[in-house]
């Protein structure tokens, strides 16, 4: 599986950031999940560039829309990439509330693509209805985010479904494994239309929301996804470490 360790701005000092990092490098010792930590841009710069591990990898929270240049304050992928990081996390809901559209979230993709990081595309809708309007806004995030990609692309994109109801809270708040289920063939099936040949067939769909040891192990169980995207619980040394061991 593919766990990725979203420390959003909750990490603020080296120390924090160093025992983040060990505790990482020493679990894939012990399970077979890679582990992908995306730390803020500057302490990804202090531990990235000297990543010997193999089964620990580092993202970008986030990239510039744009390709460099006379840009004050861009973090722009190709530096990302310079950094040692080899993913991007894209279209994160709380990047799409600070105001990354549709079409932002595009040219995101197709700079984290120049540059050959993976991006992570997080798609996902604010809220559930009855008529299943979810599913619509899902495949319209999916489509528009993917539309400007060369098939090639697309066939790298890993998806992250992170509904929005879910983020942020606590594991009794996250989606059940029934609705996860259903949310992971769908987006398949949607992949299946947008990408290439049998290419989605390979495409990693991970899950988002309220992620902890006490759920994890359920929705990992039958529900097909390929892994977690991880928020709260991974920049709590001791939870972090639960919650990988809970997969093992
Ligand atoms: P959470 O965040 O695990 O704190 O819900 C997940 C995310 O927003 O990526």
């Amino acid at each position: 599986m593919l766990i990725v360790a979203n420390w959003k701005a909750y990490v603020e000092d080296l120390k924090k950031a160093k025992k983040l990092v060990a505790v990482g490098k020493r679990l894939v010792h012990t399970v077979k999940h890679t582990i992908v930590l995306a730390p803020p841009a500057p302490l990804l710069g202090v531990f990235a560039a000297n990543n010997k591990s193999r089964k620990v990898a580092f993202a970008a929270q986030d990239v510039s829309a744009t390709t460099g240049g006379a840009r004050t304050g861009e973090a722009i992928a190709s530096a990302y990439r310079a950094a040692g990081a080899s993913y991007a996390i894209i279209g994160h809901s709380e990047r799409r509330a600070a105001g990354d559209t549709d079409e932002v979230i595009s040219e995101k993709l197709s700079r984290a693509c120049a540059q050959d990081l993976i991006p992570i595309l997080c798609v996902g809708e604010k809220e559930r209805d009855g008529e299943g309007r979810y599913l619509s806004f899902v495949r319209e995030e999916l489509t528009a985010a993917l539309s400007g990609l060369t098939p090639k692309e697309r066939a790298r994109v890993i998806v992250a479904y992170e509904p929005l109801w879910a983020i942020g809270k606590t594991a009794e708040a996250a989606i059940g494994e029934g609705d996860l289920t259903e949310m992971v063939l769908y987006i398949r099936k949607v992949l299946a239309e947008l990408l290439p040949g049998k290419s989605s067939a390979r495409s990693l769909v991970l899950y988002g929301g309220s992620v902890e040891p006490a759920n994890i192990r359920d929705l990992a169980g039958s529900s097909g996804v390929d892994g977690f995207l991880i928020g709260h619980a991974s920049v709590d040394p001791e939870i972090f470490s639960l919650l990988v061991k809970q997969l093992a």
